[in-house]
């Protein structure tokens, strides 16, 4: 960045939380961008694209240990590592005057977070241009209960993502290894349909070998709860690092599965930094069927994403294997104009494209959990 900040502490490398972590994290600041990107007031990075849409994971625990994402004897942030309810809040308030209007809150697992309801009343009240921040959530689904959901509707949650790999109770405990059982999680959907956090949208990663059998019940209960199922294409984010190509079911072949059972409609994407495909079911049937094909179909040329972890680190892409440390600038006493410009370098420094394809391609430290999806 291009202020100095004398009164900062020196940054050092992230702590590692997880055995491989150091090396994900530079510390430091990230390059000063040009100053036209400091002037324009919007978050916009070196290839061109706006960034106007949000992740941020306000914690890297979960009470899932999905076979894609979490190695059962992970290691999570201690508690001072982690930003409090204030200081998200604060990054989210400068991100909404650069021009984010979406945001999604994730984890690990949003829902265990102690004070959710009172990040969601906070960040819901908060303004991006002329209308309230757009605020959804995204949640393995298996601790949701009526009464919280109708609270954060009524604070101003506009929309939630519920992650359900299988159907089967065999083959969600087997991918997720939790206790929690999938009947909690489509009591889940119903509620969050019921709290009117429309639309409601599922998640699906298909690993082969693993649950293929799994996608036409998963669109079966599309189906059934009129909701929106996305197949999502199994991305290197493990931290087992045990992805191949080879167990990547790709979005054809889902399509491919789900049209001999209920032949499709294709309606494409919903708009153009979309990351989904959509379907409807040509018997009329409500419900539809998406597919999120980043192995396959890369959509990087239209992403309009930023990521901001847990422990404060700004993750320019999913991929990134470098991130710029916002905690010191939080605690240090930064103000909001170094805060600002801090995040309008680090948005500067986002890749062009993960290049999962490439040869030269290196798999993130931080598994998903720690990012945030
Ligand atoms: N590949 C694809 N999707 C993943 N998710 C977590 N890990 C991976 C991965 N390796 C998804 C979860 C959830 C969302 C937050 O990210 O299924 O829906
Ligand atoms: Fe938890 Fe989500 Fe990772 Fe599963 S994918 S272990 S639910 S953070």
């Amino acid at each position: 960045m291009s202020i100095a900040l004398p009164m900062l502490p020196l940054r050092s490398p992230t702590a590692s939380a997880w055995p491989r972590a150091a090396k994900a994290s530079q510390g430091g600041d990230p390059p000063p961008a040009p100053i036209e990107a400091h002037r324009e007031g919007v978050l916009r990075d070196s290839h061109g694209r706006v960034i106007h849409d949000l992740r941020l994971s306000i914690t890297d625990r979960c009470n899932f240990r999905c076979v894609y994402c979490m190695d059962p004897e992970v290691r999570f942030f201690g508690q001072d590592e982690v930003l409090t309810r204030a200081e998200m809040v604060r990054l989210v308030r400068v991100c909404a005057g650069l021009g984010i209007r979406k945001l999604r809150l994730t984890g690990g697992e949003p829902t265990l977070h102690p004070d959710l309801g009172g990040i969601i009343a906070d960040v819901a009240s908060l303004r991006a241009g002329a209308d309230a921040l757009d605020v959804a959530l995204t949640t393995n689904g298996s601790l949701l209960d009526a009464v919280s959901l109708h609270r954060w509707k009524e604070s101003g949650l506009s929309r939630i993502t519920i992650s359900i790999d299988a159907v089967s109770p065999g083959a969600f405990a087997a991918l997720t290894r939790s206790a929690s059982r999938v009947d909690a999680v489509i009591r889940g959907i119903r509620a969050a349909i019921d709290a009117g956090l429309c639309p409601v949208k599922l998640n699906a990663v298909i690993i082969r070998g693993r649950n293929e059998d799994q996608i036409v019940p998963l669109a079966g209960l599309a189906r059934e709860h009129a909701v929106d199922m996305r197949f999502i294409e199994f991305m290197p984010l493990d931290s087992s690092h045990a992805w191949d190509r080879g167990l990547v079911v790709s979005a054809e072949e889902v399509i491919r599965a789900v049209s001999a059972a209920y032949p499709l409609v294709p309606l494409g994407r919903d708009d153009e930094s979309s990351t989904s495909e959509s379907f409807l079911f040509a018997d009329g049937r409500g419900g539809r069927v998406g597919t999120i094909a980043p192995v396959s179909r890369p959509f990087c040329g239209a992403c309009s994403r930023l990521r901001i972890t847990a422990d404060g680190k700004v993750r320019p892409c999913l991929f990134s294997t470098t991130e710029w440390d916002l905690r010191p600038l939080l605690r240090g006493g930064a103000s909001d104009g170094q805060i600002r410009a801090f995040i309008i370098d680090s948005v500067w420094t986002k890749q062009a494209g993960h290049g999962i394809s490439s040869d030269t391609f290196t798999q993130p430290d931080r598994p998903m959990s720690a990012i945030g999806g």
